[in-house]
């Protein structure tokens, strides 16, 4: 079984690409409503919740878990390799190496939280990855809440995507990570504000493909994983946008079990 955890439901776009690209293997999903957002807490609280995540989806019988949650990855994901024996994932070291893949002029953005951001995780991992690249970041606290409102397509939205958009678009980048759960569900939004010269990257997609070339070079992984059995969606909360928020990344409803 892989477990994926997140501070909530915005994870579900790394289950949803995990489910597409690997529909053999069983899913268990925590979402930590209760103490949602992580992305404005320090890195301890952090990495606390992180590693009280991973350990709840091993009593469930995890055999392999993917940090969902670019917060959470930013800050805890050596804490918990070092702690846990599972092969454990996370989503911006497959992000940013698709980015430099992509990246023509090797002017690379980045949008996340402001514990992303601030962790400087992308830009350390570029600079390890390709030296010669440029890295822009730019916070986007807003942008959370906005999708958990539910307004993917209001005008305040565009209005305030622009905003953070523009120091970006100033500095001529042709590739832009997101940086966030949440930002696969506006990249409808996002694509005609920093212009169709620059390629997106979803961290979610780029997850899935790396889990997948794992498992395809670890058999002895792949055969231990369970595969059969339904697909279980726990969170820790339950708020009033949660199943919505869901059923727009699934496309379908989702059945949410409160721990
Ligand atoms: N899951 C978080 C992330 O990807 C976004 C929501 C939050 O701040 O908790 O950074």
């Amino acid at each position: 079984m892989i477990g994926i955890f997140d501070s909530g439901v915005g994870g579900m776009t790394v289950a949803r690409a995990i489910e597409m690209l690997l529909p053999a293997y069983r899913l268990v999903y925590f979402g930590d409503l209760a103490r949602t957002p992580y992305g404005s807490k320090s890195p301890e609280t952090i990495i606390r919740y992180s590693v009280q995540n991973a350990e709840f989806l091993l009593r469930q019988g995890a055999q392999a878990i993917i940090i969902a949650c670019n917060s959470a990855a930013s800050v805890a994901t050596e804490v918990l390799k070092e702690k846990f024996s599972v092969p454990i994932f996370e989503v911006i070291t497959p992000a940013i190496t698709k980015a430099v893949q992509t990246s023509a002029s090797g002017r690379i953005g980045v949008i996340g939280t402001t514990a992303t951001i601030k962790s400087s995780i992308y830009r350390k991992k570029l600079h390890e990855l390709a030296p010669d690249c440029h890295l822009f970041s730019q916070a986007c606290p807003l942008l959370v809440p906005l999708v958990e409102e539910g307004w993917l397509r209001k005008r305040e939205t565009k209005m305030i995507i622009r905003g953070y958009l523009q120091p970006l678009k100033r500095r001529q980048i042709d590739t832009l990570v997101l940086g966030c759960t949440h930002y696969p569900l506006l990249k409808n939004l996002i694509g005609p504000r920093i212009g169709s010269n620059v390629s997106l990257i979803d961290s979610s997609v780029e997850v899935a493909e790396t889990v997948q070339d794992f498992l395809d070079h670890t058999p002895a992984v792949e055969k231990s994983l369970e595969q059969k059995g339904e697909n279980l969606y726990y969170v820790s909360d339950m708020t009033p946008t949660a199943e919505s928020i869901a059923e727009k990344i699934f496309g379908r409803r989702i059945q949410l079990i409160k721990t």
